[in-house]
C-alpha cells in the first residue's frame, strides 16, 4: 500500500511531529511515547522529533493518566517523562504536522492555526491507520470509559505508528 502523502518538512532532513488530544493526559502522550519509540526503532531518533499536546490546559504540567501510563508499561513502554502542554499558535511555527485525535480536536487545533496553509497541516491521526475500516475514523475518548477503552487506544495507536513511520521515512527521503 502506498502511504498517504504527508506535508514536506520545512527543513530538509528533519520532521517534527505534535499528536494532540483534548487534555494531553490519555489518548496523544500515549501516540507520542509509541511513535517515539517506533521513530527509535526504525533508526531515525536523529531526523524526527516527536511531542505532543491538549487543545485544553486543564491538566497542563501534570503527568499521564495513570491508565494510559499502565497501558503503556504492560506494553514495555516508559510513561514517566510525560508532562502535559497546551497547544497554542506557536505549535504551528515549531512543527511539520499535528495529527488530531478526534474531529474536535482536529477543529479546535484548525482554529488555532495563523493561515489556510498551517491549518492544511493539521490532520487526523488515523488518516494513516492502515486498517481500511478504521482508516479516517477518530481515537476515541477513554477518559470517562474502562480499561477496555485504554488497550482499545494502543493498538490503533501502535498501528497507526508503524503505517506513520513508513510515511515519514518517504517524505524524509524525498526531502
Ligand atoms: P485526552 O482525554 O484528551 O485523551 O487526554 C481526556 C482527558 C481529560 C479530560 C477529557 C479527556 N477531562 O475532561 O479532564
Amino acid at each position: 500500500m502506498r502511504s498517504p502523502d504527508l506535508p514536506a518538512p520545512r527543513e530538509p532532513g528533519r520532521y517534527v511531529v505534535g499528536l494532540v488530544c483534548l487534555g494531553n493526559i490519555c489518548r496523544s502522550p500515549m501516540a507520542e511515547v509509541v511513535l517515539r519509540d517506533r521513530v527509535e526503532q526504525a533508526g531515525l531518533a536523529s531526523y524526527v522529533v516527536v511531542d505532543s499536546c491538549g487543545t485544553a490546559g486543564w491538566h497542563t504540567g501534570k503527568p499521564m493518566d495513570p491508565r494510559s501510563a499502565a497501558t503503556l508499561r504492560r506494553a514495555g513502554l516508559d510513561p514517566s517523562r510525560h508532562r502535559a502542554q497546551q497547544l497554542s499558535a506557536a505549535w504551528f511555527a515549531d512543527h511539520d504536522l499535528l495529527l488530531a485525535m478526534d474531529e474536535q480536536n482536529l477543529a479546535d487545533a484548525r482554529a488555532l492555526a495563523p493561515d489556510a496553509a498551517a491549518a492544511a497541516r493539521v490532520r487526523l491521526f488515523r488518516d494513516l491507520d492502515p486498517d481500511p475500516d478504521g482508516r479516517g475514523g477518530e481515537v476515541p475518548d477513554p477518559y470517562y470509559g474502562g480499561d477496555s477503552g485504554f488497550e482499545e487506544v494502543l493498538r490503533m495507536v501502535e498501528r497507526t505508528s508503524d503505517a506513520l513511520v513508513t510515511a515519514l521515512r518517504e517524505v524524509l527521503d524525498a526531502s
